[in-house]
Parts: structure tokens; C-alpha cells; sequence
């Protein structure tokens, strides 16, 4: 027979084995692999039954009540150690993906239209909200649309103002968007409102010039346009592009397609007219040139000079460019190089 004091040695030695087996360990799942050694059917705890045959009878009541106290109380064990595990893993997860949200974050590279792209989509806005319509010519351009067409015939002293690139004799890379002009009028009737708006080529290269740049050409027939019409729209132009204080005002000039010929110049937008190094101390900055369709360019076209009028008017895009965004290589405008062309833009 056992003596139960014994019995209870052992008892206490499982409840000891309990927690000297448990103390090391760290996570729920070696916890619950534990447990199950020692409360399982054939666990540690319930194998202690297997005593009880050899227990008086008159003991056995007391010595069950003891295996139950442990059993409890190693269910209580488990569970208070079950609850500390879960909580030390949480605490893991949480120090694992701990984010420090006042931590700078990266930022995306947004990139920018092209400062010649910018203002052309500028001046497209502008002009097609007054009711132009875009026409696109073509860079390769004959002797006639590019200059015969527009009043400048063969040995015209104008042609002389134009350093052009003859691919043979009868075809040139345009030098100017005014030969949009004649293909519109050829093929429309009046009224004709339109914007060219393209590259054009001249054999001339120094810090204002290039011998790729763009232009914008306007052109509208109607009946009865004047000078008035064509400074109402360029003031709209101009305040949209320069700034709402900027004022123009137009110089008498000569282009062969235009007559009389203007040449437009804005307030200066850095010195609001005053004078300063940026319009070489005049107050005045030139931007375009512009005019009256010449009645012999409405004839070449078969418009009846005496019933409609034109107003014509040439933009360099890069000239605008240059002056808005205050850069005075225009070789900037072509080199690509990123860290110049990134600075130069309206966005914010
Ligand atoms: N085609 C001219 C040039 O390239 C610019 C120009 C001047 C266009 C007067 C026009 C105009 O339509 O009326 O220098």
C-alpha cells in the first residue's frame, strides 16, 4: 500500500516539474505543447490516478481531492501563463512593425512639361477660348507657301531677313508657321480663325537664336478686321501670359505678307515699365510681330480683298518662354538637362 504522504511528495513534484519546465519558455505554442504533457488524458497529471488502486480505500477520497487541487490549479497555471504569452507576442508584433510616422517619407518625383510645351499649350488655351481652331502644317514646306505666296518673291530683299535651309530649289524647311496661312486660305472660305502652331528652321545660331525653334501663327479673315480686333486679342494674349498689369503697344514694322506691319511690344513685366537692364532700360519689351494681311496675299488666295479683311500675327514660343521664366541662353531650352528644366514651371 502507498502511503499518501508519499503520494502528496509526488503530487508536489509534478507541480514543481510544472513550473520549472515552464519558466524558460517564451511563446503560446511551446506553453501549449507543455500543458499537453502534463493535462492531456495521458498527461503527467492524470497519470498520478494510476496511484489510486494502490492507495488505502479510506484515502483514496482524500488523495483524488489532491490530484483535482493540482489538477486546477495547473489549469489556472496554464491559462495565466497562456494569457502572459499572447500578450509578450503581441508586444513582439507590435515593437516589429513599429512605424514612426513623423519620419520624412519619400518623395515621388513628379516630373514637368517642357517650359516650350508649357507655353505653347498656354497660347493654344488662350487663343482656341477666343475661337481659334488649330491647323498643323508641315516642316517641309515649297518655295511658294513658304515665301513666294506671302508677297515674297524670288530676289525679294525679304527673303534676305531669312537665313533658309533649301533642300532643293523648290523645297525648304519652312522658316516661318505664316506659310500655315496660305494652305488655310486655300482651302477655307471666310470667316478663318487659326492658330499654327509648329517648328520652323533658320541657319542662324547664337544665345537668342537657334536653328530649330517654334513658332504660333494667327490668322483671321472676316469682314472688316482691323488693328483694333488684332490689339483687343494680343491684350488678351498678353495679360493671360504675362500678367493682368502688363500693357502693349504697337510699333510700326515691315513684313512683306503684312501691310500696315506691327511689331507688338508688352510693358516690362520685371520693372512694370519703368526701365531696368531687362528691357535695356526702355520700359518696353518686344514680343511678336504682326499686321494686316497684305490684299495681295488674300488674292493669291483667291480671297476678294475688297470684301474681307485679315489680321496675321507670329509668335516665337521660345522668345515667350525665355522671357517668362527669365532665361537668356536659348540653348537651355534644348541641352535637356534636368536640373535646369525642372526649376522652370508654373506649377507650384
Ligand atoms: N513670320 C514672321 C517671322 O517669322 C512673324 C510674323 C510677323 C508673322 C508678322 C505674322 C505677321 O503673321 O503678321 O518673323
Amino acid at each position: 500500500m502507498a502511503n499518501l504522504e508519499e503520494l502528496r511528495k509526488k503530487i508536489a513534484s509534478v507541480r514543481q516539474a510544472i513550473q520549472s519546465e515552464s519558466s524558460g519558455l517564451t511563446d503560446t505554442k511551446t506553453v501549449y505543447e507543455l500543458r499537453k504533457s502534463f493535462l492531456d488524458k495521458t498527461g503527467r497529471v492524470g497519470q498520478l490516478m494510476k496511484y489510486m488502486k494502490e492507495v488505502d480505500p479510506s484515502q483514496r477520497a482524500e488523495f483524488g481531492k489532491n490530484v483535482n487541487e493540482l489538477k486546477n490549479w495547473a489549469l489556472d497555471y496554464f491559462n495565466s501563463l497562456d494569457e502572459k504569452m499572447r500578450a509578450a507576442e503581441l508586444q513582439r508584433i507590435y515593437e516589429r512593425e513599429n512605424i514612426d510616422i513623423t519620419m520624412p517619407s519619400h518623395r515621388r518625383q513628379v516630373g514637368n512639361l517642357h517650359p516650350v510645351t508649357q507655353v505653347r499649350n498656354q497660347l493654344i488655351e488662350v487663343f482656341s477660348g477666343m475661337g481659334f481652331e488649330i491647323y498643323e502644317g508641315t516642316e517641309v514646306e515649297n518655295d511658294y507657301y513658304n515665301f513666294t505666296a506671302l508677297n515674297t518673291p524670288k530676289d525679294h530683299p525679304a527673303r534676305d531677313m531669312q537665313d533658309t535651309f533649301y533642300l532643293s530649289p523648290e523645297f525648304v524647311l519652312r522658316t516661318q508657321t505664316s506659310s500655315a496661312q496660305i494652305h488655310v486660305m486655300e482651302e477655307k472660305k471666310p470667316p478663318i480663325k487659326i492658330l499654327s502652331p509648329g517648328k520652323v528652321f533658320r541657319s542662324d545660331d547664337d544665345a537668342t537664336h537657334s536653328p530649330m525653334f517654334s513658332q504660333m501663327e494667327g490668322l483671321v479673315v472676316d469682314k472688316g478686321i482691323t488693328l483694333g480686333d488684332l490689339q483687343g486679342m494680343l491684350d488678351v494674349f498678353v495679360h493671360k501670359v504675362f500678367g493682368e498689369s502688363t500693357r502693349t503697344r504697337l510699333r510700326p514694322s515691315y513684313f512683306p505678307f503684312t501691310e500696315p506691319s506691327v511689331e507688338v511690344d508688352v510693358s516690362c513685366f520685371e520693372c512694370g515699365g519703368k526701365g531696368c537692364s531687362f528691357c535695356k532700360h526702355t520700359g518696353w519689351i518686344e514680343v511678336l510681330g504682326a499686321g494686316i494681311v497684305n490684299r495681295k496675299v488674300l488674292q493669291n488666295c483667291g480671297i476678294d480683298p475688297d470684301e474681307y479683311s485679315g489680321l496675321a500675327f507670329g509668335i516665337g514660343i521660345e522668345r515667350v518662354a525665355m522671357l517668362k521664366y527669365g532665361i537668356n541662353n536659348i540653348k537651355q531650352l534644348f541641352e535637356s538637362d534636368l536640373r535646369v528644366l525642372n526649376q522652370i514651371s508654373d506649377r507650384q
